[in-house]
């Protein structure tokens, strides 16, 4: 298993482009499954959850096409298989997605149940029950989710006892095919519907409403083949922006879209970064300044981002002053904050919440990673740490991160990737 190994302490200077959103790449794949025509999805993001969606559309014989500027075509005809096996979903629980376009379209599905995970219990009883409103007899047996529905599914309205944004995402693919108006109440505002929900408009989707929080669905017989761009990923965005806020530095993140990242780019200026932008580029300048501590809660859209929590704690971590950090939408996502604190961080945790008191610099160590975000944060922290820093698992990072050591090494960050 490969490590990554940072040689912490130099200030990240330079520009980078943004890839395609994975949050947005997944459930537009899962989409291609609503019309026996071609859909082409561009902009796709090279990852390994990339990978293993196209390895599930595979397992149900479906066959991708990768072109030559790495498009894929996907035409869903040969379909055999209406299954998400669990030697997939237990390596993705985005599988999930596939759900409501199955059984919408061919009747039947049968989803694997997601497990817990390293950052909470997350059931999918929402994404259930509401197919469940729509008409569908669903099961759990044998660990699988099996869903049926004799006839077609049926409109229905829905109200969300929680935001979610797969649970969002299964009910308006499922209501496209539905027969009559499907409302959903409480429905989450992320970018990433708005994304899919502007692909199935493209599909010929009678959808309304996206991006607030009441989306209304007006099923249609038939959806057709698309050729749609996957819009640019706001947390790679932000990402890089931390960072080079925690390191003291000066970056310009091209292709990307400042428009859907007020929240964060607001506790970036907070924290002392001067910040510009434009269409598709931001410009983030810290003049070689520490960074000041900022407090913040997470939430769903367009509140602070959950998956930007705990990069935000490397930045508090070496930040001037304390700050403290509330988690509100995952109950267990403060993993990473015990591996910093052995890189000389001063963090508490109390509940929901952490206090970070800024120390002037953390002391390079190895650390592991538990998941995709606390992995992005613990690069951070090795970036603005003395000596060398390695960070065992990354596997966690190759799931949501295109060529994250190639892409700091343009900044000027001493990283490389090193087998164990
Ligand atoms: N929840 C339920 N029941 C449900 C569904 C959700 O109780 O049926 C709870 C969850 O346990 C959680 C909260 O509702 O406490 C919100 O979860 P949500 O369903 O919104 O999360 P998700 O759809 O599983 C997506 C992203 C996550 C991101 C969250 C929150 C994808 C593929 N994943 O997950 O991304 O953190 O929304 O914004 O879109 C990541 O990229 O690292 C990542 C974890």
């Amino acid at each position: 298993m490969d490590k990554l190994l940072i040689n912490g302490g130099v200030s990240l200077n330079g520009e980078i482009r943004i890839a395609g959103a994975k949050n947005s790449a997944l459930p537009i794949l899962a989409a291609t499954l609503l019309t026996p025509e071609t859909v082409q999805v561009c902009n796709l993001p090279h990852l390994f959850d990339i990978t293993t969606m196209i390895e599930l559309l595979g397992c149900m014989g479906v066959q991708p096409v990768i072109d030559e500027k790495l498009n894929v075509e996907v035409n869903s005809s040969t379909i055999k298989h209406f299954s998400a096996p669990y030697e997939l979903v237990k390596t993705m629980r985005a599988s999930i997605l596939v759900l409501g376009p199955l059984l919408t379209r061919f009747g039947e599905a049968e989803v694997a149940l997601p497990g817990g995970c390293a950052i909470g219990s997350r059931p999918v009883n929402l994404h259930i029950s509401a197919l469940q409103a729509m008409g569908a007899d669903v099961v759990v047996v044998d660990g699988y989710i099996r869903a049926s529905v004799n006839g077609k599914l049926k409109g229905a309205h829905i109200f969300m006892d929680l935001v979610t944004v797969t649970g969002t995402e299964n009910v308006m693919m499922a209501a496209t095919l539905a027969e009559g108006q499907t409302i959903i109440d409480n429905a989450a505002r992320e970018p990433e519907v708005v994304d899919l929900a502007n692909c199935l408009i493209r599909m010929g989707a009678d959808i309304n409403g996206q991006g607030t929080d009441t989306i209304i669905i007006n099923g249609v017989s038939e959806l057709k083949g698309c050729s749609y761009s996957v819009m640019p990923d706001r947390i790679e965005t932000g990402t890089y922006l931390i960072a080079a806020a925690a390191t003291r530095g000066h970056i310009k993140v091209k292709d990307t879209r400042p428009d859907i990242l007020e929240s964060v780019l607001s506790k970036l200026e907070q924290a002392g970064a001067d910040i510009k932008v434009g269409d598709d580029w931001i410009d983030l300048d810290m003049h070689g300044q520490r960074p000041k501590a900022v407090s913040l809660r997470t939430a769903p859209y367009p509140a602070f981002p959950t998956d930007m929590q705990a990069q935000f704690t490397a930045l508090n971590s070496v930040a001037i002053g304390a700050g403290a950090i509330t988690e509100t939408v995952f109950e267990n996502r403060f993993m990473h904050v015990h591996e910093m604190n052995r890189m000389g961080a001063s963090i508490k945790v109390e509940g929901n919440t952490v206090f970070v008191e800024g120390v002037e610099s953390l002391k390079g160590a190895p650390v592991m990673a538990t998941d995709l975000r606390a992995s992005a944060s613990l690069i951070i922290a090795g970036l603005v740490s003395e000596n060398e820093t390695t960070v065992d698992r990354i596997y966690h990072i190759d799931r949501g991160y295109e060529c994250i050591e190639e892409k700091l090494q343009l900044l000027g960050a001493k990283i490389r990737r090193i087998p164990s």
